[in-house]
């Protein structure tokens, strides 16, 4: 705790003498969410980057989202934890196998979940969150989509469109390892608990949710639902936010495996020393920002 004091006073001390703004995902540690300007799902905290004054963003979330801050402000240093803090799922997908469904499908638009490289959204005609995906698909003229990389929420949003979806196959490692099983289990266990759940899970599991929704729908649903407990299914940094709104609720997570080890990389310690040495910073070559920019910009004016 102590330790923790003299870090948090360093961190106050470096963001004002660095002009540094500190952006943290709902999945990070207490310790970093604690400190953080603005904690928020990836569609707010990109909204924040593209928005402030700030000279140097600090973004405590995953790679890709660091690289999206840096797309949307290229003129920024933007600043990662630990930059072995990736995203398996933005992984899963490759430019070449991208173009190949491309040249297949000519008239379809690419749609791509922000979860995924500078190189994919240099490729796609707009990004789009969980909490936007569906306005995405439907702002769009085209009747074929090809959706990249989640195929879980993928999955989700074709319940909620009449467009053709080819879907790639991707998922989250996490997300995906919530089972039917698992959560049966948890409504025996606790019958008069809502489930909440988001779509990034395996659609049968997502079937069985009292309320589907992003991390910051999850998060507004449960403030205002009045049920008193809910079994969780999402990661559990969201935690933190979930008891901050709601102290006289219980939040049970789904499964002790909803932890995602990537956002976890990230501590309070590291963050304080990324400021102190302005390194590792996040670096997207031009031309592939310059590409990428329009998708994501794109995403950020659909309403
Ligand atoms: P949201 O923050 O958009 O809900 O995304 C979930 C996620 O898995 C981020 O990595
Ligand atoms: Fe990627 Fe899933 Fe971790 Fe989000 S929670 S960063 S989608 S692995």
């Amino acid at each position: 705790a102590e330790q923790n004091r003299e870090l948090r006073e360093k961190l106050l001390r470096l963001k004002k003498e660095r002009n540094a703004i500190i952006l943290a995902h709902y999945y990070q540690r207490d310790e970093i969410q604690e400190v953080a300007d603005f904690r928020g799902d990836s569609f707010l905290l990109a909204q924040k980057a593209a928005a402030t004054d700030a000279e140097v963003i600090v973004f405590c979330g995953v790679h890709f989202m660091g690289e999206s801050a840096k797309i949307l402000a290229p003129n920024k240093t933007v600043l990662i934890p630990d930059e072995r803090a990736g995203c398996p799922m933005a992984d899963m997908v490759n430019v070449d196998g991208l173009r190949k469904l491309k040249a297949q499908h000519p008239n379809a638009k690419v749609v791509t979940y922000i979860n995924s490289s500078a190189e994919i959204k240099a490729e796609t005609d707009i990004c789009c969150t969980s909490s936007n995906a569906v306005k995405v698909i439907q702002s769009l003229d085209a009747e074929e989509i090809i959706w990249v990389p989640d195929k879980n929420l993928g999955h989700y949003v074709q319940q909620h469109t009449d467009k053709k979806m080819i879907i790639w196959e991707g998922y989250c490692n996490t997300h995906d390892m919530l089972t039917v099983k698992h959560v049966i289990e948890m409504k025996a266990k606790y019958p008069d608990a809502e489930f909440v759940v988001h779509p990034e899970c395996r659609p049968e599991v997502v079937a069985m949710g009292d309320f589907v929704g992003s991390t910051t729908a999850i998060l507004d649903y449960c403030k205002n639902s009045p049920a008193k407990r809910f079994i969780v299914g999402t990661e559990d940094g969201t935690g933190y936010q979930l008891r901050l709104d709601s102290p006289d609720k219980e939040f049970i997570f789904a499964t002790k495996f909803l932890v995602c080890p990537n956002m976890k990389v990230n501590n309070l310690k590291k963050l304080v020393k990324c400021l102190e040495t302005m390194q590792p910073q996040i670096y997207v070559p031009t031309e592939v920002a310059d590409k990428a920019r329009t998708s994501l910009e794109r995403m950020l004016q659909v309403q």
